[in-house]
């Protein structure tokens, strides 16, 4: 009987062995973007100044200072990782200088780290950069995305020859998806053809709705303006791209990057982080990896955050995201340069007002209880925000 049961136990233990998820397990294609994507991308910082030692250190930094463990996954290589020319089969194939040991080889580095790689291209002729790109070349090059393990592409807009949009993208996504492989697909076609309309069904699961971000408050609320109206368009599997993030990229205060941040999480905006992981300051990984605000991002409770309250005189707005648990994600945004304090009517939230209510300040990690109103003191070019819910 005890040797039964000692070989019940080996057999279990091995069945168990059996069904347990590989290390890099692949999810399935309907569930590759359910949340919107969270990495870093080397564009913002680095432009075309980068190299394989750069992929390498951003995946071991995206480890040692806790992005990986706040949710970051992908380690994405923008434009310039290409050679000039195509190979003699007619493939992409990495700058030999830049990229030596080519893409299946950074690849295995990112994965062997539990993290997923990006990769980039256009539909157009060539990349903004003026590099060798995918239209016309979709099966080929998505072949070869899949064949060096690649995880996820963004692809473009440049060189279009001002051919129609939704066969550029429609034709690549239909490529990635013949590989097999699932490959998470980002139309960058920077909201000209509203892409939110139409990026879904073009098999995009983000979709870039402007034109770039700059490293600048003006920029970055420029930007956060032209969101407005695009909420019901955002969801599981396919999600507005207001771009990628500035955070610790220099030219913002630390105030200001607190809004930044902020605010693309009320958006359930991709988290892609776009500064140099591997000497960011403490304060820069403080707001990057803000467990709370990253959890409003993460969070599908049915809507994207939106714009309920635009004071243009006191230049002070307020946004409000359902979260699933039928609490609301609150931010208090100072648009002008002095301090003031922000309220808003708990009615104004969507609210019965009622004493019940609970504000968690997500930035200063402190609770408040509320009766009628959620007030707090903003600094110029600043947000606050919170997460209101029942239960005092
Ligand atoms: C475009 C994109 C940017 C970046 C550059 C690279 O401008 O919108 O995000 O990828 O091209 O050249």
């Amino acid at each position: 009987m005890k040797s039964l049961l000692v070989g019940l136990a080996i057999f279990l233990s091995l069945a168990a062995a059996q069904v347990a998820p590989p290390t890099h397990p692949m999810p399935a294609a309907a569930a590759l973007a359910d949340r919107p994507p969270m990495g870093w991308n080397s564009w913002n910082k680095f432009g075309c100044d980068i190299d394989e030692n750069l992929i390498h250190q951003t995946a071991d930094a995206m480890v040692s200072t806790g992005m990986k463990a706040a949710g970051y996954q992908y380690v994405n290589i923008d434009d310039c990782w290409m050679a000039k020319e195509r190979d003699a089969q007619g493939n992409l194939q990495s700058d030999p200088v830049r990229f030596p040991h080519g893409i299946k080889a950074i690849a295995d580095y990112v994965h062997s780290k539990g993290l997923k790689l990006g990769i980039y291209s256009s539909a157009g002729t060539k990349t903004c950069q003026g590099l060798p790109a995918s239209l016309d070349h979709e099966v080929a090059d998505a072949r070869k995305f899949a064949a060096w393990g690649v995880d996820y592409l963004k692809y473009d807009n440049c060189n279009n020859e001002k051919r129609p949009a939704i066969p550029r993208y429609t034709a690549m996504a239909n490529a990635l998806k013949a590989t097999g492989r699932p490959i998470v697909f980002s139309l960058c076609e920077w909201g000209e053809n509203k892409p939110w309309t139409w990026g879904r069904q073009a098999g995009g699961m983000l979709w870039r709705t402007t034109g770039d971000i700059s490293d600048r408050w003006n920029s970055m609320i420029h930007i956060m303006d032209q969101q407005v109206g695009l909420e019901k368009y955002s969801g599981p599997g396919g999600w507005n791209d207001p771009d990628m993030l500035e955070v610790g990229n220099g030219h913002m205060t630390f105030t200001e990057y607190v809004a930044h941040f902020s605010l693309w999480a009320m958006l359930n905006a991709p988290l892609i982080a776009g500064n140099d992981l591997r000497s960011m300051s403490d304060t820069t990984a403080a707001i990057l990896t803000n467990h709370a605000v990253i959890a409003v991002d993460q969070d599908w409770g049915g809507e994207q955050g939106s714009l309920v309250v635009n004071d243009t005189v006191a230049h002070t707005q307020v946004w409000v995201k359902p979260m699933k648990d039928k609490s609301k994600a609150v931010l208090l945004l100072n648009r002008g340069t002095t301090p003031t304090t922000i309220s808003v009517a708990l009615a104004d939230l969507g609210f019965t007002p009622s004493s019940k209510y609970v504000a968690l300040d997500l930035w200063a990690h402190t609770s408040q209880g509320l009766d009628e109103v959620l007030q707090s003191g903003v600094p110029g070019h600043g947000a606050a925000m919170f997460v209101v819910k029942g239960g005092r």
